[in-house]
């Protein structure tokens, strides 16, 4: 919606310059008047939805998730600082997927340190990104460059979703909807048909947020409950902090 928004801003950019018969402003409001559609069209695809479902689908949402506040869990396993460090001191292979929970917590320079301290101890660490994690385009690229992540763990969802079933462990970190099997195997799921990070198919799956609430599409995740999966009960930041210091302690 913001990207359509930006390109309207351009359209009226380029039909001033029309009347002023301005041709810097004519080219300026045409440039980003075609990139903001462009990027709309591009962010409307990565989340399998049309343009009018992106616009109005907030109602949507708000009727799905009261539709979900009966459906409990009844499986889920939650886990402590100690023993996530446990986990990854015997992991040779961690990937981090940021959400929007990462960006609300400021949790991204921790990140980077723990990745830092798995790295030291020979762990291969990578971060998948799914192309609409947060709440705009890249959000989680732009924190992650902000703590100097090196731009080479990046892995867009297409480059790294085949990869998940050889990870040992991954750390999912206020995300929620980027991972949430529905999209895959639910048909009549407000999110079907949205490419989604197969995180599942990790040896081990540990997500960190505070509680089991929904994500933006207001629906129950049933990652939070498979046999593979931990929870971590906390603020990113400060489960972070946590594991680094338990981790360091080992
Ligand atoms: P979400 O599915 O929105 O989930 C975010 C999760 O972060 C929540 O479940 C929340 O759980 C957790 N959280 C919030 N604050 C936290 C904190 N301080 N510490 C730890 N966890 C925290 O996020 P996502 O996976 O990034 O998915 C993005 C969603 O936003 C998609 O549905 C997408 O369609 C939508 N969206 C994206 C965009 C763009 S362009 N990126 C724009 C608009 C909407 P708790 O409350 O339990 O902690």
């Amino acid at each position: 919606a913001i990207a359509l928004l930006n390109s309207y801003s351009g359209i009226a950019g380029m039909t001033t310059g029309f009347v002023l018969q301005n041709n810097l402003l004519i080219v300026a409001g045409s440039l980003v008047g075609a990139s903001g559609i462009i990027l709309t069209q591009i962010m409307c695809k990565a989340m399998n939805r049309s343009l009018a479902n992106v616009l109005f689908g907030g109602l949507q949402a708000q009727a799905a998730a009261a539709a979900g506040k009966d459906e409990g869990y009844t499986k889920v396993k939650s886990t402590s600082a100690e023993e996530v460090a446990a986990v990854l001191d015997a992991a040779t292979s961690v990937i981090f997927v940021p959400g929007y929970g990462m960006a609300v917590a400021q949790a991204q320079h921790k990140v980077r340190e723990l990745a830092t301290l798995l790295q030291k101890k020979g762990c291969n660490v990578r971060y998948a990104i799914h192309p609409v994690a947060g709440r705009m385009p890249g959000h989680m690229n732009i924190l992650l460059a902000e703590a100097d992540v090196p731009y080479e763990q990046l892995y867009e969802l297409d480059r790294i979703n085949d990869d998940f079933k050889n990870t040992a462990v991954v750390i999912v970190r206020g995300a929620n909807d980027g991972c949430n099997p529905a999209a895959t195997r639910d048909p009549a799921s407000p999110i079907a048909g949205m490419p989604v990070l197969a995180v599942w198919d990790a040896r081990t799956v540990i997500v960190v947020k505070r509680s089991l609430s929904a994500g933006y599409s207001g629906i129950k995740n049933e990652l939070f409950q498979m046999d593979n999966s931990l929870m971590l009960f906390a603020d990113a930041k400060k489960a972070l902090e946590d594991v680094i210091a338990e981790l360091k302690a080992l």
